[in-house]
């Protein structure tokens, strides 16, 4: 998932939530995530530990993939060519570190959940795009005409799947540099990606899609990685042994949006961390700006500790 810049929170509903969706809370919207992809020949990966272990890890798991570096090295064959995920990540220092906008951003958190469906060496591009559509516009019944996707400049094919395979319009697929091409570190897995944004509508921001702006308008959900390149000490690129998919859709993120809330502040479980640090501050939450980014970071921090 991409950075995103410094942000206030609008403390108000969505307008117009998604007529077809359900009201899921945290533990069924994990759970239809896994039997989607469990249903499509994925194996089913338990979440492993906050601190990696290959040696080419980051100091805490900050993504899906982290547990299957060995596999994408080619140290080790895949337990299966396919697997799915809910893997517990901390985003606090490194090459994706959240931690100083998190408050005032209503997507942002340290600690959170990232669903996942990779494939070593198995399908590529054109299933991973046609999968997350289908779980997305199907299984979640959010209205494809709020979803836009950006690819990295170079990547023609993924843009014509887009297009091809799901219909989606050719204005609301964007083209992007580096914040389409997702690496693990500064060193390690890499490969170009094609991310897919939910729009909240004109009262969160200027409209022109992700690539123009309008970070609290348009929500990254889901990032569809194309894991074929290995960044280097030196800087350089090598190719991964295969060709790999490592997705990361956050379930903190989709959440707000099946329940039409605008925050994930304001969703099952992080609203009940901030009840307790409004009753332990003595402050009620929704009054003042500063008081709520306090409260958001006090749940977000003690979640995450
Ligand atoms: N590994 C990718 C990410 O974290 C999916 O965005």
């Amino acid at each position: 998932m991409a950075p995103h810049a410094r942000v206030g929170v609008a403390q108000v509903r969505l307008s117009s939530p998604m007529s077809n969706s359900q009201p899921f809370d945290t533990d069924e919207l994990r759970s239809s995530f896994l039997d989607f992809f469990v249903a499509r020949d994925h194996r089913l990966v338990s979440s492993s530990s906050l601190v990696p272990e290959h040696p080419a890890a980051p100091l805490f798991t900050n993504a899906g993939m982290v547990q299957f570096l060995p596999v994408f090295f080619g140290e080790e064959p895949p337990a299966s060519p396919r697997a799915t995920s809910s893997q517990k990540c901390l985003r606090v220092r490194g090459k994706h570190d959240d931690i100083e906008i998190v408050g005032r951003s209503s997507s942002h958190l340290t600690f959170f959940e990232m669903l996942g469906n990779f494939s070593f060496g198995d399908y590529f591009k054109a299933e991973a795009i046609q999968y997350a559509w289908e779980f997305l516009t199907g299984t979640l019944g959010l209205d494809g005409e709020r979803l836009w996707a950006t690819v990295h400049t170079s990547d023609d094919e993924a843009a014509g799947f887009w297009q091809e395979l799901v219909g989606l319009p050719g204005e609301r697929i964007q083209r992007m540099g580096e914040d389409n091409f997702w690496e693990m570190g500064a060193t390690g897995p890499c490969g170009p990606s094609s991310e897919i944004f939910y729009d909240k509508g004109p009262e969160h921001g200027e409209g022109g899609g992700p690539a123009a702006g309008g970070e609290e308008r348009y929500v990254e959900i889901w990032n569809l990685v194309f894991m074929q390149n290995n960044r280097l000490e030196n800087g350089g690129l090598a190719e991964l042994p295969k060709r790999n998919i490592d997705t990361g859709a956050g379930l903190e993120r989709i959440l707000p949006i099946v329940q039409g809330k605008a925050s994930v502040f304001d969703t099952d479980v992080l609203r009940r961390l901030i009840g307790s640090a409004e009753e332990l501050a003595g402050c009620v939450y929704g009054r003042a700006e500063e008081d709520d980014v306090s409260l958001r970071i006090v749940a977000d921090h003690a979640r995450a500790v």
